[in-house]
């Protein structure tokens, strides 16, 4: 069994940094605005949760990626995750051609931290642009202008070899012209990555709030799905195919941290809010960490760690994979999926779905076809059921 095809031999680091300079209207990731925060405290708490993590295993994996994530990682100092890598190749080996990603915000004030990242080891840098007009991103409720994201963008490329923005679509108001004008920009600026997200309303938001007071309206769903099939035929025309749902890559420059957790192979997760995966003595275990940053910082100055730790079932694993991996394009292969779980989907799940031109299987891989994609949830459920 290849470990590229099963993804299980890579592992990851995610580091969560949970603070943000403002909360935007759309967004339900674990991230809060604080203005007094002690960062050197905080880099010590992360390094203590990951000291945490490194206890628990038998043994130590070789880390293939490491991802700053949040709310907003650029708001720290090139020192501080200077810091949190070294902690990381204190307590593990770490492959020589490692992916190192930071998550950044396009604002001027954190472009001039892009070269004191890329100094501390980060060699991979996604930026969240959200969209191309100052219109859109004001009411996106983003702190910046769209001539910024693209200095940003310019000057991500001459730094970093690898770079990925991200952008908002079927936003509230927008035509199917606005937005394949907007693509055909972001293609021009010939990033080998590009994250495209189909506005969601994420339940307690504020255009939640709005769009149940019908102050916000978002685009039908058939015209969302012209949307989704317009970005997927544009992105692959330029070379950018869709290697997940929302995520578009040149050949070989998918993000490895992505494939590490959509392949349901292991990674550590620390900071607040974070989520991890690993394997102990053959059996696997989720680990969430506290989400609340203060609570977090208390629960790891106290305990070394907030993190809590579950194991989780062979049928739950098993069902847990298959959600992951069916958003990958490159779908799942049946044989090794049986191998490890010791059950796979029956030909007779199959066959309903494929008879709806939803799946399509090729020997023993199995995919969720363009037009499954549009129901990928329903056909998840039906393939796990
Ligand atoms: C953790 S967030 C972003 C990192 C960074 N703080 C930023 O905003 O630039 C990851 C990405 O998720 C996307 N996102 C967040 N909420 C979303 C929503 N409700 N609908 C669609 N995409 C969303 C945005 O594109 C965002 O850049
Ligand atoms: S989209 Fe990014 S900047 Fe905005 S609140 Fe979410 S994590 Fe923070």
């Amino acid at each position: 069994m290849s470990a590229s095809k099963t993804g299980i031999s890579e592992f990851g680091v995610y580091v969560h940094w949970p603070i943000c300079a403002a909360k935007c209207p759309y967004c339900d990731f674990n991230s809060h605005v604080r203005t007094d925060f002690n960062e050197t405290r905080w880099s010590r708490g992360i390094a203590r949760e990951l000291e945490a993590i490194a206890a628990m295993q038998s043994e130590r994996p070789e880390v293939a990626s490491i991802f700053f994530g949040g709310g907003t990682p650029s708001l720290m100092s090139g020192r501080a995750v200077g810091t949190v890598l070294e902690t990381i190749a204190r307590l593990w080996p770490v492959s020589k051609n490692a992916e190192i990603t930071l998550e950044a915000n396009p604002n001027s004030a954190e472009q001039n931290r892009f070269r004191d990242y890329h100094a501390a080891g980060v060699n991979r840098i996604s930026i969240g642009v959200q969209a191309l007009d100052d219109a859109s991103l004001k009411a996106l409720g983003r702190l910046h202008g769209a001539d910024e994201a693209r200095v940003a963008i310019r000057m991500a490329q001459e730094i970093f070899g690898r770079v990925n923005f991200d952008l908002i679509y079927a936003r509230p108001d927008q035509s199917l012209e606005a937005w394949q004008a907007e693509l055909e920009e972001a293609l021009q600026f010939g990033t080998e990555h590009l994250s495209l997200y189909q506005l969601t309303l994420e339940p307690g938001t504020s255009f939640a709030t709005l769009a149940r007071q019908g102050k916000l309206i978002l685009p039908h769903e058939d015209k969302a799905a012209a949307f989704f099939e317009a970005t997927q035929e544009r992105c692959e025309r330029a070379g950018l195919p869709a290697y997940e749902v929302s995520n578009h890559a040149r050949a070989g420059a998918e993000s490895r941290h992505n494939l590490t957790y959509w392949r349901y192979s292991d990674y550590a997760g620390v900071g607040p809010g974070a989520h991890g995966r690993l394997s102990i003595d053959g059996k696997r275990f989720a680990t969430v960490a506290e989400r609340l940053p203060e609570r977090w910082l208390d629960a790891v100055d106290k305990n070394g760690s907030s993190l809590v730790l579950t194991e989780i079932p062979r049928d739950e694993g098993a069902r847990e994979h298959l959600l992951m991996v069916l958003r990958l394009s490159e779908g799942l292969d049946l044989g090794e999926y049986k191998a490890r779980w010791g059950q796979a989907p029956q030909e007779s799940q199959i066959q309903g779905l494929w008879a709806h031109g939803l799946v399509m299987q090729n020997g023993t891989r199995l995919r969720v076809t363009p037009k499954g994609r549009l129901v990928l949830n329903a056909v998840i459920a039906e393939l796990a059921a």
